[in-house]
């Protein structure tokens, strides 16, 4: 799949097969997705492997549609805003990488961001300091919903003398 395809292609999928992913293609694409980009190699992405006591707690109200893999991306704690936003940027790198690999292996993802509550940090162990970026089902899509059209990029782009 060629990159561009895999970019407009990916969607965020709700419902989920019951099929498994193997642990080693789920680290194959946590490996590979952090090839993002990271200002001075800070590498700032932590994953957490979301076991059954936990999904049962987080009690997510679709249960991440039913997907075999669910994992929660942090971002690590920084000594300044401009850091921590910069921290905040690579994982969203991070992010983006991981989604897209799973798409080109015909898996999906769907995006929660409900972790990022006190009670849902609480209940995944968050330390204090450390943002939750997100906390994503993976799995292969049961169906996968249309494109939702975007605005042409004319309209966001500004030239400047
Ligand atoms: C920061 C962020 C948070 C998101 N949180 C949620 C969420 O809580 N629930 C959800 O259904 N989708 C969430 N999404 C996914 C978006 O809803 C989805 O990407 C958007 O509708 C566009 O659809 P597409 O990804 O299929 O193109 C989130 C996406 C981002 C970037």
């Amino acid at each position: 799949m060629e990159v561009k395809q895999a970019v407009t292609t990916r969607r965020n999928v709700k419902q989920f097969k019951p099929d498994p992913i193997e642990r080693e293609l789920l680290n194959g694409w946590l490996e590979a997705a952090s090839y993002a980009p990271n200002h001075r190699m800070t590498e700032p992405w932590e994953i957490l492997v979301i076991g059954p006591e936990t999904r049962a707690k987080l009690n997510h109200k679709e249960d991440f549609g039913g997907a075999p893999v669910v994992i929660a991306v942090l971002s690590t704690p920084a000594q300044t805003p401009f850091d921590r936003d910069e921290h905040v940027m690579a994982v969203s790198c991070f992010v983006q990488n991981f989604m897209l690999l799973a798409h080109e292996a015909g898996a999906a993802t769907r995006w929660a961001s409900f972790g990022s509550s006190p009670r849902n940090r609480e209940i995944m162990g968050v330390p204090e300091g450390f943002d939750v970026i997100g906390v994503f089902g993976v799995g292969y899509p049961a169906e996968v919903p249309a494109v939702k059209a975007r605005t042409p990029i004319a309209e966001k782009l500004r030239e400047l003398p």
